[in-house]
């Protein structure tokens, strides 16, 4: 990975720390993306110490605002001339309802549209420095989601984990399908992935009641970070998969995504609509 630039999203904390870690040591050129800046410096001091590698720093970016993503953009773009790898990791889970500054879903901006947005506006950097990949962390999760286009948001009818997460999750995969499709022929690829369950605060963190509960119980028996971050690693860095684009990898293996994921008229729509919502159109 020498000489290739990194940006990692959520790398501050689970399984982006990790990557951000792992990629450092392969002799990346590594951004770190944290919503917060004193665990974003903490991450960066981190990633140096372990690995050795000091070409490790942070950007702030809370995606769940879009005009903070617009200007992590422009900042990416004044400090950096090359992407080579973008790893869409930052994710959430909300037991509760709650929207954005932008009045969207929790989850869908920050799990769905952050990343579409981000990676649309990186996409002229991404051309120009290809060979370049596009790693996007789903979850198995999206087996059990579905677009919800009439209800989006769940507003009258929340529910954390079955509807929105699961939705948001799916949305990572048909984004990845219908990206692949469109930088069909650029020297960009882009995938998405299943960490694993794995042993994170991420269903802690902003949720309550049984979700919190049941997260904390099942903690001890969860894989660790070191294992969950393995996939994202290969698909960034791994010679074995250059070229390969559109796929949904789980275990480091390519693994049919579900079959709402694989269908191009629902990625094609989900990408209209995220279109308007990012005012990307
Ligand atoms: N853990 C699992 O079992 C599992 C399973 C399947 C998929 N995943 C996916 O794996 C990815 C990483 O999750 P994780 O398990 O490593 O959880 P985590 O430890 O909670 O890490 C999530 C990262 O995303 C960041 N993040 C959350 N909301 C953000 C926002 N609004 N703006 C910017 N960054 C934000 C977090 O920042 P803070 O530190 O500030 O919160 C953190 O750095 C997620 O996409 C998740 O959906 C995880």
């Amino acid at each position: 990975m020498q000489n290739k630039t990194v940006l990692i999203t959520g790398g501050n904390a689970g399984i982006g720390l990790e990557t951000a870690r792992a990629l450092a040591k392969q002799g990346a050129t590594v951004v770190i993306v944290a919503r917060d800046a004193a665990k974003g410096q903490e991450a960066v001091a981190d990633v140096k110490q372990t690995t050795g590698n000091n070409k490790v720093s942070f950007m702030k970016c809370d995606l769940g605002s879009q005009k903070q993503i617009r200007q992590l953009v422009i900042d990416f773009k004044s400090k950096y001339d090359r992407l080579d790898v973008l790893v869409n990791n930052a994710g959430a889970f909300f037991s509760e309802y709650g929207e954005t500054e932008d009045g969207i879903e929790r989850q869908f901006a920050i799990n769905h549209l952050g990343p579409f947005l981000l990676t649309n506006l990186l996409l002229d950097t991404l051309t120009a420095s290809a060979p370049a990949r596009i790693v996007n962390v789903a979850s198995r999760a999206h087996y059990r989601g579905h677009i919800y286009f009439d209800n989006l948001y769940f507003k009258n009818n929340y529910d954390g984990f079955r509807l929105a997460y699961g939705q948001s999750k799916l949305g990572n995969v048909l984004f990845t399908n219908e990206l692949a499709r469109r930088l069909a022929g650029t020297g960009v690829t882009a995938n998405s992935l299943h960490p694993g369950v794995v042993a994170t605060d991420i269903a802690r963190k902003e949720s309550k009641g049984i979700y919190r509960l049941g997260w904390t119980l099942l903690k001890p028996f969860m894989i660790t970070t070191e294992q969950g971050a393995a996939t994202s690693i290969y698909l960034a860095s791994s010679p074995e998969v250059e070229g390969v684009t559109g796929k949904y990898f789980d275990k480091s293996k390519a693994k049919m995504a579900s079959k709402e994921a694989l269908d191009a008229t629902i990625a094609l729509k989900l990408w209209q609509v995220s279109e308007k919502l990012t005012a990307l159109a």
